[in-house]
Protein backbone atom coordinates (compact mmCIF):
# COMPACT_ATOMS: atom_id res chain seq x y z
CA UNK A 1 0.00 0.00 0.00
CA UNK A 2 1.25 3.55 -1.02
CA UNK A 3 2.23 5.59 2.09
CA UNK A 4 -0.37 8.24 0.61
CA UNK A 5 -2.99 6.27 0.69
CA UNK A 6 -2.00 4.87 4.55
CA UNK A 7 -1.94 8.28 5.41
CA UNK A 8 -5.88 8.99 3.78
CA UNK A 9 -6.91 5.65 5.44
CA UNK A 10 -5.48 6.96 8.73
CA UNK A 11 -6.80 10.27 8.76
CA UNK A 12 -10.64 8.89 7.68
CA UNK A 13 -10.30 6.54 11.26
CA UNK A 14 -9.64 10.00 12.69
CA UNK A 15 -11.61 12.26 10.73
CA UNK A 16 -13.10 13.66 14.11
CA UNK A 17 -9.67 15.23 14.47
CA UNK A 18 -8.17 15.48 11.46
CA UNK A 19 -10.67 17.35 9.68
CA UNK A 20 -9.26 16.08 6.35
CA UNK A 21 -9.01 12.63 4.59
CA UNK A 22 -6.23 13.54 2.55
CA UNK A 23 -2.82 15.74 3.15
CA UNK A 24 -2.28 19.09 2.14
CA UNK A 25 -1.33 19.52 -1.29
CA UNK A 26 2.73 19.80 -2.78
CA UNK A 27 1.61 23.73 -3.47
CA UNK A 28 0.13 23.91 0.10
CA UNK A 29 3.34 22.60 1.54
CA UNK A 30 5.52 25.09 -0.19
CA UNK A 31 2.78 27.93 0.54
CA UNK A 32 2.35 27.25 4.79
CA UNK A 33 6.58 27.69 4.62
CA UNK A 34 6.87 30.66 2.44
CA UNK A 35 7.82 32.39 5.96
CA UNK A 36 11.02 30.23 6.42
CA UNK A 37 13.92 31.64 5.82
CA UNK A 38 17.67 30.94 6.26
CA UNK A 39 17.10 33.41 9.22
CA UNK A 40 14.71 31.13 11.25
CA UNK A 41 15.70 29.65 14.53
CA UNK A 42 13.14 28.18 15.44
CA UNK A 43 9.53 26.76 14.09
CA UNK A 44 6.40 25.46 15.82
CA UNK A 45 4.30 22.97 13.63
CA UNK A 46 0.64 22.37 15.07
CA UNK A 47 -1.24 19.07 13.56
CA UNK A 48 1.90 17.27 12.07
CA UNK A 49 -0.02 13.98 10.93
CA UNK A 50 2.01 11.82 9.08
CA UNK A 51 4.91 14.88 8.90
CA UNK A 52 4.70 15.89 5.08
CA UNK A 53 4.71 19.55 5.81
CA UNK A 54 7.42 18.92 8.74
CA UNK A 55 9.51 17.56 6.10
CA UNK A 56 9.08 20.63 4.06
CA UNK A 57 10.18 22.76 7.03
CA UNK A 58 12.79 20.90 7.74
CA UNK A 59 14.55 20.99 3.70
CA UNK A 60 14.18 24.99 4.35
CA UNK A 61 15.44 25.43 7.82
CA UNK A 62 19.31 25.90 8.64
CA UNK A 63 21.48 23.14 11.27
CA UNK A 64 21.19 25.07 13.91
CA UNK A 65 17.18 25.66 14.07
CA UNK A 66 15.32 23.52 15.81
CA UNK A 67 11.66 22.51 15.01
CA UNK A 68 8.96 21.67 17.74
CA UNK A 69 6.10 19.24 15.89
CA UNK A 70 2.63 18.81 17.64
CA UNK A 71 0.45 16.43 17.21
CA UNK A 72 -2.55 14.62 19.45
CA UNK A 73 -2.56 11.79 17.59
CA UNK A 74 0.19 9.57 19.08
CA UNK A 75 0.20 6.68 16.43
CA UNK A 76 0.83 9.55 14.29
CA UNK A 77 3.69 10.83 16.25
CA UNK A 78 5.20 6.84 15.87
CA UNK A 79 4.98 7.20 12.30
CA UNK A 80 7.22 10.28 12.01
CA UNK A 81 9.82 9.16 14.66
CA UNK A 82 10.25 6.07 12.42
CA UNK A 83 10.44 7.77 9.14
CA UNK A 84 11.74 11.44 10.18
CA UNK A 85 15.22 11.26 11.71
CA UNK A 86 17.02 14.84 12.03
CA UNK A 87 18.18 15.98 15.44
CA UNK A 88 16.44 19.28 14.91
CA UNK A 89 12.82 18.02 15.54
CA UNK A 90 10.81 17.64 18.70
CA UNK A 91 7.88 15.51 17.97
CA UNK A 92 5.31 16.63 21.08
CA UNK A 93 2.65 14.23 21.36
CA UNK A 94 0.07 17.02 22.96
CA UNK A 95 -2.09 19.56 22.05
CA UNK A 96 -1.47 23.27 20.25
CA UNK A 97 -2.68 24.44 23.54
CA UNK A 98 0.27 23.29 25.93
CA UNK A 99 2.80 24.77 23.72
CA UNK A 100 4.26 26.52 26.98
CA UNK A 101 4.73 23.25 29.06
CA UNK A 102 6.91 22.29 26.30
CA UNK A 103 9.03 25.30 24.67
CA UNK A 104 8.95 27.50 27.49
CA UNK A 105 10.01 31.12 27.17
CA UNK A 106 11.12 30.18 23.83
CA UNK A 107 10.41 32.95 21.26
CA UNK A 108 9.23 31.65 17.77
CA UNK A 109 10.01 32.82 14.54
CA UNK A 110 7.43 31.02 13.06
CA UNK A 111 3.89 28.81 13.19
CA UNK A 112 3.16 27.10 10.69
CA UNK A 113 -0.41 25.18 11.28
CA UNK A 114 -2.50 23.01 9.86
CA UNK A 115 -4.96 21.99 12.57
CA UNK A 116 -8.63 22.01 11.76
CA UNK A 117 -9.29 25.73 13.90
CA UNK A 118 -12.43 25.79 12.53
CA UNK A 119 -13.92 22.52 14.15
CA UNK A 120 -12.26 23.82 17.20
CA UNK A 121 -14.73 25.16 20.05
CA UNK A 122 -14.15 29.33 19.83
CA UNK A 123 -12.61 29.30 23.44
CA UNK A 124 -9.72 26.91 22.39
CA UNK A 125 -8.83 29.11 19.44
CA UNK A 126 -8.67 32.25 21.69
CA UNK A 127 -6.28 29.78 23.97
CA UNK A 128 -4.55 29.01 21.53
CA UNK A 129 -4.33 32.32 19.80
CA UNK A 130 -3.23 33.94 23.13
CA UNK A 131 -0.54 31.89 23.79
CA UNK A 132 0.69 31.86 20.00
CA UNK A 133 1.12 35.93 20.05
CA UNK A 134 2.85 35.33 23.77
CA UNK A 135 5.42 33.41 21.98
CA UNK A 136 6.35 35.79 18.50
CA UNK A 137 8.56 38.55 18.70
CA UNK A 138 8.14 41.43 16.55
CA UNK A 139 9.17 40.14 13.24
CA UNK A 140 7.19 36.89 13.82
CA UNK A 141 4.61 35.43 11.90
CA UNK A 142 2.31 32.82 12.17
CA UNK A 143 0.58 30.31 8.96
CA UNK A 144 -2.89 28.71 8.61
CA UNK A 145 -4.43 26.41 6.41
CA UNK A 146 -8.25 26.72 6.03
CA UNK A 147 -10.26 25.42 3.64
CA UNK A 148 -12.24 28.92 3.13
CA UNK A 149 -11.13 32.43 2.14
CA UNK A 150 -13.27 34.46 4.34
CA UNK A 151 -12.17 33.69 7.85
CA UNK A 152 -10.16 36.79 8.59
CA UNK A 153 -11.58 37.72 11.44
CA UNK A 154 -10.45 34.49 12.78
CA UNK A 155 -6.80 36.30 13.25
CA UNK A 156 -7.92 39.76 13.68
CA UNK A 157 -7.84 40.39 17.16
CA UNK A 158 -4.33 39.23 17.06
CA UNK A 159 -2.55 40.71 13.97
CA UNK A 160 -2.24 43.44 12.89
CA UNK A 161 -1.74 42.16 9.14
CA UNK A 162 -2.76 39.41 6.79
CA UNK A 163 -2.37 37.84 3.66
CA UNK A 164 -4.16 34.63 2.25
CA UNK A 165 -2.77 33.09 -0.53
CA UNK A 166 -5.59 30.27 -2.22
CA UNK A 167 -4.42 27.51 -4.59
CA UNK A 168 -6.50 25.21 -6.40
CA UNK A 169 -5.89 22.17 -4.89
CA UNK A 170 -8.98 19.67 -4.24
CA UNK A 171 -10.38 20.99 -2.12
CA UNK A 172 -9.16 24.49 -2.74
CA UNK A 173 -7.00 25.36 0.44
CA UNK A 174 -6.33 28.84 1.98
CA UNK A 175 -3.30 30.09 3.62
CA UNK A 176 -3.58 32.70 5.84
CA UNK A 177 0.04 34.35 6.99
CA UNK A 178 -0.40 36.66 9.74
CA UNK A 179 2.00 39.18 10.83
CA UNK A 180 2.31 41.44 13.11
CA UNK A 181 1.07 40.04 16.50
CA UNK A 182 -0.97 42.36 18.41
CA UNK A 183 0.83 41.68 22.46
CA UNK A 184 -2.78 43.23 23.76
CA UNK A 185 -5.42 40.76 22.62
CA UNK A 186 -9.04 40.85 22.80
C1 LIG B 1 -5.64 18.12 8.35
S1 LIG B 1 -4.52 17.19 9.33
C2 LIG B 1 -3.01 17.89 8.68
C3 LIG B 1 -1.90 16.92 8.68
C4 LIG B 1 -0.68 17.31 7.84
N1 LIG B 1 0.08 18.35 8.49
C5 LIG B 1 -1.06 17.75 6.46
O1 LIG B 1 -0.81 18.91 6.12
O2 LIG B 1 -1.63 16.97 5.72
C6 LIG B 1 -4.70 17.98 10.92
C7 LIG B 1 -3.83 17.37 12.03
O3 LIG B 1 -4.01 18.15 13.23
C8 LIG B 1 -3.99 17.26 14.33
N2 LIG B 1 -4.62 17.96 15.46
C9 LIG B 1 -5.94 18.12 15.71
N3 LIG B 1 -6.13 18.83 16.83
C10 LIG B 1 -4.90 19.16 17.29
C11 LIG B 1 -4.45 19.89 18.43
N4 LIG B 1 -5.31 20.42 19.30
N5 LIG B 1 -3.11 20.03 18.61
C12 LIG B 1 -2.22 19.48 17.73
N6 LIG B 1 -2.59 18.77 16.65
C13 LIG B 1 -3.91 18.61 16.43
C14 LIG B 1 -4.77 16.05 13.81
O4 LIG B 1 -4.56 14.89 14.59
C15 LIG B 1 -4.21 15.93 12.39
O5 LIG B 1 -3.08 15.11 12.32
Amino acid sequence: MSSKLKTAIAFVKNIRTTGAISQTSKKTEQEITAQITEETKLVVEFGMGHGNITQVILSKLPQDAKLYAFEVNEDFCAVVREEISDQRLIVVNDSAENLKAHIGEQSVDAFVSSMPLTMFPSALVHTIMDIVVQSLPTHGTFSQILYNKKSHSKFADYFASLEVNGNMSLPPQYIYHCSQPKKQSK
